[in-house]
């Protein structure tokens, strides 16, 4: 599984062979500069989950469902889920949080929506938690994780997202539960793994997160480009005649002589 926001980067890893494309609401800090995941609406999540589902043609596109989108109530839960499915066409929806979420959760499942859980690291939480940093290091919060996961399961969850927790309680987890577990800073033995893909490809600001790898350095490659395409466009080196239209044979005595005799030049 990989984040993806737009069109062409969801066409790209589809062709890739990416089996989930996970419209995260990570897009709130990696495509519109928030520097968390609470502003992001629903109307944008919408927005770039229809651009995601445009480009894949065999991945499961999966929608996160943002910030005070399920929080309140089972039916706004419902509501906005079937909203992701209807109007966005994502197959499936994922929503932060354990047993306080779980009516929510049996919701949407009722209403055949294939629902993800995802414990851990919550970035929805972070003015609870207070940053975003590892979690579950003691014995009560290993705990509650594990009661967490079961009744995400028990609820009717496909699949699990675990985020920064320790690999031993990921392996636990995983173990212990039927439905799939996906890790993100979660060790090895989760059975699947997900990352926001401009944190892999070195994309986004200069920290990278100790889960990180840096597969490449596109955000470095694309700045080369931005500044040879400056340097070629104050230089007059682009656009050459390779990327000119010519108009055609004749064109220049033709129209070009004839504009020249009207106005002059
Ligand atoms: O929003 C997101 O990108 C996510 C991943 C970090 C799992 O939830």
């Amino acid at each position: 599984m990989l984040t993806a926001y737009d069109y062409c980067t969801a066409r790209i890893m589809d062709s890739a062979g990416v089996d989930c494309l996970l419209v995260g609401d990570s897009l709130g800090m990696v495509m519109l500069g928030y520097e968390n995941t609470l502003s992001v609406t629903m109307g944008d999540m919408i927005h770039h989950t229809k651009a995601v589902a445009r480009g894949a043609k065999h991945a499961l596109v999966l929608a996160d469902m943002p910030f005070m989108s399920y929080q309140q109530s089972v039916y706004d839960a419902v509501v906005n889920a079937g909203r992701l499915v209807k109007e966005a066409r994502a197959q499936a929806v994922k929503l932060e949080g354990g047993a306080e979420f779980c009516p929510q959760i049996e919701a949407i499942a009722k209403a055949s929506i294939p629902v993800v859980g995802h414990l851990g690291l919550m970035p929805q939480s972070v003015n609870k938690i207070g940053g975003y940093r590892g979690q579950c290091k003691e014995y009560e919060s290993a705990k509650k994780l594990v009661d967490d996961a079961v009744a995400v399961q028990k609820a009717g969850a496909v699949a699990l997202v675990l985020e920064c927790v320790p690999a031993g309680l990921a392996a636990f987890v995983t173990k212990l539960l039927k439905i799939p577990t996906v890790g993100i800073g979660a060790g090895p033995d989760c059975d699947g793994q997900v990352l926001v893909y401009q944190d892999m490809l070195s994309m986004y600001g200069d920290f990278r997160p100790k889960f990180v790898k840096a597969y490449e350095n596109i955000g470095f490659n694309m700045k080369q480009a931005f500044l040879k395409y400056i340097t070629d466009v104050k230089n007059k080196a682009f656009p050459s005649d390779e990327h000119c239209f010519s108009g055609g044979a004749g064109y220049d005595e033709e129209v070009m002589d004839k504009l020249k005799s009207e106005y002059g030049g």
